[in-house]
């Protein structure tokens, strides 16, 4: 059992997954963070609750974070995630106050008590606040696994860009920069894998046939981002990034990579984008383990599986699988 906190700013596939995690046995979760991105942090607490609650786990506590980036303007992704940030699903709000401290108050206090692993899957905003105030606290966190950034993939916010690092690259260059200090490695779940992961219509469906309840409450959910994708990508379905992020996390075999060092850049056309020396040209120590391929497969049966008892089925998922990707 890992302990762990998860920083997020759900937004969709930040619902998806909180759910793989509170599935999954292997994590034992002390505590949810949000984050500006997707949507505001505090509308982020709000759904945050909105899943612990469909998960029945409404103990584990939510603190809001940083309402605004290091340096630039906050800019949303509504128009991906819906007003509502749950894909326009407009679930019914968790009644219930947040507790009275910060996400980056509560992230130094649990450091300072223990080491606990993160699995960030949003703007690394609170974490680079931590890190500007108690740069010492990266060394607590036995492993650091981020949802951003993109290697050899194209952007999804600007030609060279990830969202999350474009949100806040300062934010997400203070955590690499401060892993370079520490001799740190973040684990960059970029683009270049989670493209992979596609949600499609026939395994919503298979879901659903299985378990309508947590099927039906994934569709709700989904079926906005699902017309995003149509209308940005032509893509029929969903791209599912931060659920990799925590399979990944369980299961490091699922994805293969390189360790290199990496800047992300601030501003002008590349802001956001992550520079991997993956030549060592610059001879820096690498900060970053860069996940470059996985094994989608494997991932969605851990994902189904996990989320819908008994849709592990392998021979169905074959042919499943066969029709599909
Ligand atoms: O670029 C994809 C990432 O940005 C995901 O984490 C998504 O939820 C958004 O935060
Ligand atoms: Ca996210």
């Amino acid at each position: 059992m890992q302990r762990v906190i998860i920083d997020c700013d759900p937004g969709i596939d930040d619902a998806l997954a909180l759910m793989l995690a509170l599935s999954s046995p292997e994590l034992e979760i002390v505590g949810i963070t949000t984050v500006s991105g997707n949507v505001s942090a505090d509308l982020g607490g709000r759904n945050a609750k909105k899943v612990l609650r469909q998960m029945k786990r409404l103990d584990i506590p939510v603190y809001i974070g940083e309402m605004k980036p290091l340096k630039v303007p906050y800019t949303d992704a509504s128009d991906t995630h819906g007003r509502d940030g749950l894909g326009e699903s407009f679930l019914p709000e968790v009644q219930g106050d947040f507790p009275g401290i910060s996400a980056v108050d509560f992230l130094e206090g649990a450091l300072d008590e223990e080491e606990l692993s993160v699995i960030a899957l949003g703007p690394m905003t609170n974490l680079a606040r931590l890190f500007q105030k108690r740069p010492d606290l990266i060394r607590r966190i036995p492993r650091f696994v981020s949802m951003g950034g993109s290697f050899r993939s194209h952007g999804n916010c600007s030609p060279v860009a990830e969202y999350n690092y474009w949100c806040d690259p300062q934010g997400a260059e203070v955590c690499y920069d401060c892993a370079a200090r520490a001799g740190k490695i973040i684990e960059m779940v970029g683009l270049d894998v989670t493209r992979k992961i596609v949600l499609t219509p026939s395994l919503l469906s298979y879901m659903e046939r299985l378990d309508p309840e947590t099927g039906s409450f994934i569709r709700r959910i989904t079926r906005f981002y699902m017309d995003f994708h149509w209308e940005q990508e032509r893509i029929i379905g969903c791209v599912i990034n931060d659920p990799l992020a925590v399979a990944y996390f369980i299961d490091p075999s699922l994805c293969g990579g390189f360790d290199a060092f990496l800047t992300v850049a601030g501003e002008g056309v590349c802001r956001g984008q992550t520079v991997v020396d993956s030549m060592n040209f610059w001879k820096k120590e690498p900060n970053s383990r860069v996940l470059a391929d996985a094994d989608v497969k494997r991932f969605l049966r851990m994902f189904l599986s996990r989320l819908i008892p008994g849709a592990g089925d392998l021979a169905y998922l074959e042919q499943l699988y066969r029709m599909e990707y």
